[in-house]
């Protein structure tokens, strides 16, 4: 069990400022963070898991106590492997409030010795989300301050090759 261990999960298709905010911070408190990129081989992704792990490293190349893997099947089977205990998550706005209250009561059913920290927003991130970056950019939109440089060229790479 590693107490200076945290497990920041998600799906980053694609990483955001607003992932990278929670993703600074948390990698502030714990001594050592693993970023852990979902596959979720049956969801409908723009990113391979493999691209949206190198965009996540090349948008954290600058912190050396970040990690970076991939996981597939249950979250709290992945964190039970990598000896950590806790599970961070970022809230943005109330309406995350509901399915990230209900995920980690799951979460904690499952694994009860795993507990999730919520990281609220910083302000000025509260209304980025992947989803909407992405529509976005399809229509013609500058998402160009809501995301890291490298994503801002892997979106130009998938929208206009
Ligand atoms: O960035 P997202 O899409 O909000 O992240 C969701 C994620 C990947 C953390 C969640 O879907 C997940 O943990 N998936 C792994 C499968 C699992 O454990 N599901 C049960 C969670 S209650």
């Amino acid at each position: 069990m590693h107490r200076h261990l945290a497990v920041y999960p998600g799906s980053f298709d694609p990483i955001t400022c607003g992932h990278l905010d929670i993703a600074r911070r948390a990698a502030n408190i714990f001594e050592h963070l693993i970023v852990a990129v979902a596959e979720h081989s049956g969801k409908n992704m723009l990113f391979s898991t493999d691209e949206r792990a190198e965009l996540v490293r090349a948008s954290v190349a600058d912190l050396p106590n970040v990690e970076i893997r991939t996981f597939s099947g249950l979250l709290t089977d992945f964190v039970r492997q990598t000896g950590a205990r806790v599970i961070i998550r970022g809230l943005r706005a109330v309406s995350d409030f509901e399915y990230e209250f209900s995920m980690s009561l799951m979460n904690s059913h499952l694994a009860p010795e795993i507990e999730t920290m919520f990281l609220p927003t910083s302000e000025g991130y509260s209304f980025i989300s992947s989803s909407m970056i992405k529509e976005v950019y399809r229509l013609g939109g500058d998402v160009g301050d809501t995301i890291p440089p490298c994503v801002l060229q892997a979106l130009a790479g998938k929208y206009h090759s």
